[in-house]
Order: C-alpha cells, then sequence, then structure tokens
C-alpha cells in the first residue's frame, strides 16, 4: 500500500480501492492520491482497470470495499457525474457527448443560464465562444457535435471540462485521438489548469506524453498497484516494465523477405476523388504496406473510396486481377476486401452485445442451419478468435462496450477473420492500445502476411509502421508524395516526403 488515507494534503484520494464487477473481482485494494497543482499520470496496460478507478473516484461506480477521501474528510461520491458539484470532472474514455445536439448545447447541458423560463442564449454563445477560442478549437457553437471529427469532439471535451472549473480534473486517455499538434495545445491547457491549482489526472498509454507532462505517475497492473513515483524517476524503459511486468523484447515482429513476384491482388491507377489525385500504387499477395503522413493527407481516403465509403471521381481500381468499383464496405467485403476503420466505437463494433454477435455478424450465413442460428458453431467461431488473437475477457458474457481498446481490436480482427478476407485494411491499428497488445497486434498483422493474405496500414505511428511494413508510401496534400522499401523506411525519409522537403521523381 502506498499510503493510508492518502497525503494529507490531497485533494482527493482513494484507500484501499476494491471493486468487482458481479463476481469477477478487478480492481484489488488500490490506493491512489492527488494532490492540487499536479498532474498525475495513471499507466496500465488495457483492462489494468484505470477506467474502473477513475469511475470509482468520479462516483460512477461505487468501490465493493475501501474508502475514499476528499479534503482529508471520508466521503461518499454522488453518482451519475454529480460529482462535478464537488469539484470533480471525469472526462470519460468513451465519448460522452449528445450527438445529435449543437456545440453550445453541450457545453452547458445540465448547466443553462436561464431567466424568468427564458434561456439566455446569446449570454451562452459569447461564453461559450470565449472558451473554445481558449482551447483553439475552431468550431461553431451552433454545429451539430455529430458533424464533428473525433479529434474536435474530444477538443470539445476537453472545452467543456476547462468551463467546468474544475478542482479534481480526471482524463481518462484524452489524447488517444488527437494530433501531434493537437495534443501541444491540449498540453498548454493541462499546464495552466494545473499552474491554477488544480489536482490533474492524466491516463494515458503514451508514455513519451506521460514523461512529459507527468509530476507523478502511478503504475496499475492487473487491478493491483505496482508503484507511485514522481515522474522523474521513471525513464520510459522502466514505466513499460512496470506495467507489462515482464522485459519488452521483440516489440515488432522479424520481417519476411517479401516476394516481388507474388501476384498483385489490389492495382490502382491514377485514384481520384474529391481529396486525392492520380494515386497508384499495387499490392501483392502477403505483403504489408504502409500509408504514412500527415493527417489530413488523404491516407484514409483512398481506402475510403476503394471500399465504397468515398466518391471516386476518376482512375481504376483492379482487385483479383477484375476491374472493381464497390458500392459500399459490404460490397468490397463480400469480394474479400477487409476495412478496419479507425473509429473502433462508432462504426465496427455492437457495443451493446456480447462477442458472440459481433464475431459472426458478417459471415452469418455461414451460421444458418436449417433456418436458425447454428449457436454452436457460433461459439466455436468466438472460440477460434480468443484463441487465436488472445481477447482476455474476465467475464465471456461482457457488453463489447466495457472491454478495453486492445480487446475491441482483437475482437474486429476475429470478426474480418471469419470472412476469409484476401485484403485487410487497418486504420491506426494501435491508437489506444497499450504496448503489450500493441506488440500482439504487430504480430497478428505479420502472421496474416504469412498466410498469404495482403495487409496495409494506415498510421500516424513511424515507429510502428517503420517495424512492421515491407513498403511504405507517404502521402501528402492527397496525392503520393513518395514510396521508400528496405532500409529507405526510416524516420527521416518519411518526415521529408510527408512535409514536402522532398519530391519523387
Ligand atoms: N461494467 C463492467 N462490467 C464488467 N466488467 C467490466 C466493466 N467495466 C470494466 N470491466 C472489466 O474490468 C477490467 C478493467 O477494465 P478497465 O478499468 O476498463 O481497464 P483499463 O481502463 O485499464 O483498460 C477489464 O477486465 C474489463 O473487462
Ligand atoms: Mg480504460
Amino acid at each position: 500500500m502506498p499510503f493510508d488515507g492518502g497525503s494529507p494534503v490531497a485533494v482527493l484520494a482513494a484507500d484501499r480501492i476494491s471493486k468487482s464487477f458481479g463476481s469477477v473481482p478487478v480492481l484489488f485494494s488500490v490506493g491512489f492520491d492527488i494532490l492540487p497543482g499536479e498532474v498525475h499520470a495513471l499507466i496500465g496496460e488495457n483492462g489494468a482497470g484505470k477506467s474502473t478507478l477513475m469511475k470509482i473516484l468520479g462516483g460512477f461506480h461505487q468501490p465493493t470495499s475501501g474508502r475514499i477521501f476528499m479534503d482529508g474528510k471520508e466521503v461518499v461520491l454522488p453518482p451519475n457525474g454529480q460529482a462535478e458539484d464537488l469539484g470533480i470532472v471525469l472526462l470519460h474514455q468513451e465519448f460522452n457527448l449528445a450527438e445529435q445536439m449543437t456545440v453550445e448545447e453541450n457545453m452547458f447541458l445540465g448547466r443553462e443560464k436561464s431567466s424568468n423560463g427564458f434561456l439566455r442564449r446569446k449570454e451562452m454563445r459569447e461564453e461559450v465562444r470565449g472558451h473554445l477560442a481558449e482551447v483553439g478549437l475552431n468550431v461553431s457553437p451552433t454545429a451539430r457535435v455529430s458533424d464533428l471529427s473525433v479529434a474536435q469532439k474530444q477538443m470539445l471535451e476537453i472545452t467543456r471540462a476547462v468551463s467546468r472549473q474544475a478542482r479534481v480534473l480526471i482524463m481518462d486517455e484524452p489524447t488517444a485521438v488527437l494530433t501531434t499538434a493537437e495534443t501541444e495545445l491540449f498540453f498548454r491547457q493541462v499546464r495552466r489548469l494545473r499552474d491554477n491549482g488544480v489536482a490533474v489526472v492524466f491516463v494515458s498509454h503514451k508514455l513519451g506524453e506521460v514523461k512529459e507532462i507527468a509530476d507523478r505517475i502511478t503504475v496499475l497492473r492487473d487491478g493491483q498497484w505496482i508503484a507511485t513515483r514522481p515522474a522523474r524517476d521513471l525513464t520510459l524503459d522502466a514505466m513499460a516494465q512496470l506495467m507489462v511486468g515482464r522485459e519488452l523484447s521483440d516489440l515488432y515482429p522479424p520481417i519476411a523477405e517479401a516476394d516481388v513476384d507474388a501476384p498483385k491482388i489490389l492495382e490502382v491507377r491514377n485514384l481520384t476523388t474529391p481529396r486525392v489525385r492520380d494515386v497508384s500504387f499495387d499490392l501483392r499477395r502477403g505483403e504489408v504496406l504502409g500509408f504514412s503522413g500527415l493527417v489530413g493527407s488523404g491516407r484514409t481516403d483512398v481506402f475510403e473510396a476503394i471500399c465504397g465509403l468515398q466518391q471516386v471521381e476518376g482512375g481504376q481500381i483492379r482487385f483479383d486481377g477484375q476491374p472493381v468499383n464497390f458500392r459500399s464496405v459490404a460490397k468490397a467485403r463480400d469480394a474479400g476486401i477487409a476495412y478496419l476503420t479507425k473509429d473502433r466505437k462508432g462504426k465496427g463494433l455492437l457495443l451493446e452485445q456480447g462477442m458472440l454477435p459481433n464475431v459472426t455478424l458478417l459471415a452469418l450465413p455461414r451460421f444458418v442451419r436449417n433456418f436458425m442460428l447454428d449457436r454452436k458453431a457460433e461459439e466455436e467461431a468466438l472460440k477460434r478468435g480468443i484463441r487465436r488473437f488472445d481477447i482476455r475477457a474476465r467475464d465471456p458474457n461482457v457488453r463489447v462496450g466495457d472491454m478495453s481498446g486492445g480487446n475491441q481490436q482483437k475482437l474486429l480482427l476475429a470478426k474480418i477473420m471469419e470472412i476469409n478476407p484476401k485484403v485487410v485494411i487497418v486504420d491506426e491499428p494501435t491508437r489506444g492500445i497499450d504496448v503489450g497488445t500493441k506488440q500482439q497486434i504487430y504480430h497478428f498483422i505479420a502472421a496474416l502476411a504469412a498466410e498469404g493474405m495482403s495487409v496495409v496500414v494506415i498510421s500516424s505511428e513511424m515507429p510502428e509502421i517503420i517495424g512492421i511494413c515491407h513498403r511504405v508510401f507517404v502521402m501528402r496534400e492527397g496525392r503520393i508524395a513518395g514510396s521508400l522499401t528496405g532500409d529507405d523506411i526510416n524516420e527521416n525519409e518519411i518526415v521529408r516526403y510527408a512535409a514536402g522537403l522532398k519530391e519523387a521523381v
């Protein structure tokens, strides 16, 4: 135990907190405290219990046992977000915005200003404008939240938290969806809050960011408290080791030589869409092809167009030797192209359901016998997926929305395997996923290629592109700026193409 009741000056402290969901224990006598004017980072692998602990400190879950102290006094936090009235604001890992409402409505949700029964709209709008400007979020107060990009939604959550003048601000993986530039802006806000005496908790997998922003670091592993240390005492390697509990070697799998004579499975010529121009490339059987470049450079657009999610204005696409023009993701998938979007939460999974219907969803006809779903065949498929992709759920009936990001990604892989794809396209495959699970996903990708599938990896994380791809295309402003193979696949070359310092000849 790190302490008993926490530091006397802690704003908020958890003392010997345990939590079980049903009969499944997920936290074991954990201690954690937060001081005013510090950024306290909480790190741990997926499933370590970070979100659960934070929900307990935000009043969203009741602990099974243990005590919570606020300003040194034991408290029972009110449920359902009412702890905000005590100054504890929790930014959930999942988005918590009302999608059909506008930006300003979300900012004031539950705190609308009115006089004589009339909403003081003008005043509220001005205040929202001020907060948006402060955080550098360039959207209209009247924009609908569903029209915002993922990054903008996250910044809006941060703006909303800033506007609530929190004493304790808990942020669960807030930068998972932010670009480097957005993260910098966001960190500026965090530092400002900290300097004003706010106690900030920063839950993250991105150890580099943790190192940059945290004053203290607490590590959880498998629901247990492992360590709380000043950030300056921990190197990145030390953090990773505490999280995983073992040495992290072989993060990337060995890359087998690419077979340059392997048949071309996908041939794209001069693909042009509203956002990309003249994109041409081939994908061979058994190849892992990387698409790098800045966010917004057109990487995702190319593959959305190929899979029928964006309009194609010109060019040719050949798949398995035949010209194709898929009108929908479903058509592309039926042909053998599986596409895992970067927005795991929104597009890929039935979050309210268990694992079983998720795994068999795409291949349902295969699981029908005598007009009935063959439950046994479905269960076999799930078992296969769990085994192959090492999906870890202590409760097999867990709601998929409650699974960790890493396990959700593994479940998506299991799901697409049921359609026997020839091409697998993954967009930001390890975003918001801990190092241990990342390593597994890299090895899975290499294994798919070794089995003869072709994989496209779209990623903002240069190390992973460099670590797992046979060839890399770098995009810039809607075009392919260059392609790299072998030893030329390095950070320096990618950056030069991405930034326009070098052009393909
Ligand atoms: N509402 C819930 N019901 C059942 N199990 C849950 C629920 N929420 C989380 N869990 C389980 O608790 C464990 C810890 O999850 P979580 O706190 O989300 O971890 P982390 O945030 O560190 O990834 C996981 O095994 C997860 O599946
Ligand atoms: Mg979490």
